[in-house]
C-alpha cells in the first residue's frame, strides 16, 4: 500500500495521515486512532488494520500493510455484503486477529 492509499475507505483517511497522526500523538491504544479523521468508525472493516499499523509504530517498524489497494477495497467490499471478513486476514493483509469497534474507553 502507498502512502496516498486510503486505509478507512469510509472516512477516506490515507495510510500517510495515519502514520502521521500515529507519530505525532503516539495513541496509547489503537483505537485512538479514530481520533485522526474518524479512521474506523464507519463500516469499520479497517479496524484490524488500524491496530496492526499500531502495533507496527509500537514495535519501531515502518507502517505498511502488504497489500494492494485494489485487493483490500475488493475485500472490503466482501466484508461489507456477507458482514464476515476471510479467513487469512490476518495473514495476507496485515492485519491483527480480532476486530471490532474502537472502544469509548480506549480499552482493547
Ligand atoms: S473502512 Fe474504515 S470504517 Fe469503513
Amino acid at each position: 500500500m502507498d502512502p496516498d492509499d486510503h486505509v478507512c475507505l469510509c472516512f477516506h483517511v490515507s495510510l500517510r495521515k495515519i502514520a502521521n497522526f500515529v507519530a505525532r500523538e503516539n495513541p496509547r491504544v489503537a483505537s485512538q486512532i479514530s481520533e485522526c479523521l474518524g479512521a474506523g468508525t464507519g463500516c469499520q472493516w479497517c479496524v484490524p488494520f488500524l491496530r496492526k499499523l499500531h502495533q507496527l509504530h509500537a514495535d519501531g517498524k515502518p507502517m505498511d500493510l502488504p497489500v494492494s489497494p485494489e485487493e483490500y477495497a475488493k475485500r472490503r467490499a466482501r466484508y461489507r455484503t456477507t458482514g464476515t471478513r476471510e479467513v487469512d486476514e490476518g495473514n495476507n493483509g496485515g492485519a491483527s486477529s480480532g476486530d471490532g469497534p474502537p472502544r469509548e474507553d480506549g480499552s482493547e
